[in-house]
């Protein structure tokens, strides 16, 4: 009877410990965290994309979706820049020139969740492709000057 009880506080504490370790592995780092969110942002631009190319029928709800996320991901994004974490492990494509101009960063970001928002409240197929050129433009904007190209 008490050494049955030993062996459950035993294993609990086990458990525990293996539960820490695995919430540690969940959130590795800002560099991890960062590029998880951006992947979501690749995600959810690329069935914008599939729309623009016509791969895929305009869907308000799909549109709706796709927005919130990009808007969501890149507003969690931002704050994944500490001082610390100009460099990896894990390899890191962002650039220094992002921690000596942390407010045209910002700035850049806020454009990107903004073109998303608009992108999100899209119902009519005959404002996507404009919504589209926007929140591809703030893509783009932030990785010329901020991101080395990955090849
Ligand atoms: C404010 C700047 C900024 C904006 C806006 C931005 N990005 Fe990025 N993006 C980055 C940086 C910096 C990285 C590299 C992060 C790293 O490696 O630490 C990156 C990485 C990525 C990656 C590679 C992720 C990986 O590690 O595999 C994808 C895909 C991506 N961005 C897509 C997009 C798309 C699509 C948009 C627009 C909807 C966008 N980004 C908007 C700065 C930005």
């Amino acid at each position: 009877m008490i050494s049955g009880l030993k062996f459950s506080a035993r294993s609990l504490v086990l458990g525990l410990a293996a539960a820490s370790l695995f919430a540690t592995a969940a959130t590795a780092g800002p560099i991890e965290d960062r590029q998880e969110d951006m992947k979501k942002v690749g995600k959810a631009m690329g069935q914008l994309a599939a729309i623009a190319k016509k791969e895929a029928a305009f869907d308000a709800a799909v549109v709706k979706a796709a927005g919130e996320t990009i808007a969501e991901s890149v507003k969690e994004f931002k704050n994944d820049f500490p001082e610390d974490s100009k460099d990896g492990p894990p390899e890191t494509w962002a650039k220094p020139e992002i921690w000596s101009n942390m407010d045209d960063f910002n700035a850049k970001a806020d454009k990107s969740v903004e073109a998303a928002m608009a992108m999100a409240a899209v119902t009519e197929e005959a404002n996507f492709m404009p919504a589209m050129g926007e929140l591809g433009g703030s893509c783009k904007a932030c990785h010329e000057n901020y991101r080395r190209p990955k090849n």
